[in-house]
């Protein structure tokens, strides 16, 4: 393989790109991926004039911004859908939900955190189900900060148009109410409602880095995101996280991961849905 390859890619400079990836993002590559990145950044090398893996790094080590951005991109892995590991949004919308209407009493105000958010179906589908089961929805303030590392699927997210295939499969009713189809040359797309837009604000934020945010949020996703990083990392990240949610407040994650051995800050309700402990 190494061979017919353009650039000469050394174990070194492999290293030298292993160290940057897990310091700016938690994320820990595998020997296994050295030829995925190979194939991510040979691109970038030939346009930039770089010459080769050296330079490049170099460009990293330097704090070249514009390189520093282009490789965290290139790296994270945006794989998302709506209403991805749908048991989540069943549980939000009848457990959840009807918990949370008890508690709140008359302090009628949610605060949501999807981390990790990419391109934006995630916290677009917690927004739908709220708008759904919430009673009484208008008199409520409920506000859901959508955050990632990735500058581009952030500002995806924000924009709120998707390829009309991302929602094959969504109940009939779901698409007619919260998706509206493009028209002419935009036939094969859909906007995300505006209502839907007006309860997200979202963010640029590194989970690593320091958080502007101060809570308490009712209920976090942070689904498929930590799955990357090491134990150490995910250790620090849920210990933070726990101090900015609220007592008994619900914490989603993904389908392969699991906070044992990682935090007891939280106890498991089953299906990778935790609760606070108070
Ligand atoms: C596989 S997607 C998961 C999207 C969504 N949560 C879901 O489950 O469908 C993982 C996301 O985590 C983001 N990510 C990875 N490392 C991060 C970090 N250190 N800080 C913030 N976001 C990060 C990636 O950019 C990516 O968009």
């Amino acid at each position: 393989m190494s061979e017919s390859r353009e650039f000469e890619f050394t174990d070194a400079s492999f290293e030298r790109i292993r160290k940057f990836v897990t310091e700016n993002t938690g994320i820990v590559l595998t020997e296994a991926k050295k030829d995925m990145v190979y194939g991510r950044l040979s691109k970038r090398i030939r346009k930039g004039g770089f010459g080769g893996f050296d330079a490049f790094c170099d460009a990293l080590d330097s704090g070249d911004e514009e390189e520093q951005d282009f490789m965290i991109n290139a790296i994270t892995t945006n794989l998302t859908a709506f209403f991805r590991e749908n048991h989540h949004f069943e549980y939000l919308a009848n457990t959840l939900i009807p918990e949370l209407v008890a508690k709140k009493g008359s302090y009628k105000r949610i605060r949501i955190w999807s981390a990790g958010c990419s391109t934006g179906e995630e916290p677009y589908s917690i927004a739908m189900t709220l708008k759904e089961s919430l009673p009484d929805f208008d008199d409520w303030d409920v506000k859901i900060l959508a955050t990632d590392l990735d500058a581009n699927v952030v500002a995806h997210g924000k924009a709120g148009i998707y390829r009309e295939d991302r929602i094959t499969g969504l109940p009939d009713d779901r698409i007619q109410r919260w998706f509206k189809r493009g028209r002419g040359d935009h036939a094969d797309m859909v906007k995300v409602s505006t209502e839907l837009q007006q309860m997200i604000t979202f963010k640029r934020l590194n989970l690593l880095h320091q958080w502007p945010m101060k809570g308490p949020f009712d209920f976090m996703f942070c689904r498929n995101v930590v799955i990357y990083f090491d134990k150490d990392t995910q250790r620090v990240l849920f210990k933070r996280y726990a101090d900015l949610l609220a007592p008994e407040a619900h914490l989603f994650i993904g389908h392969s991961e699991t906070l044992y051995k990682v935090s007891d800050d939280f106890s498991s309700l089953g299906k990778t849905i935790y609760k606070k402990n108070s």
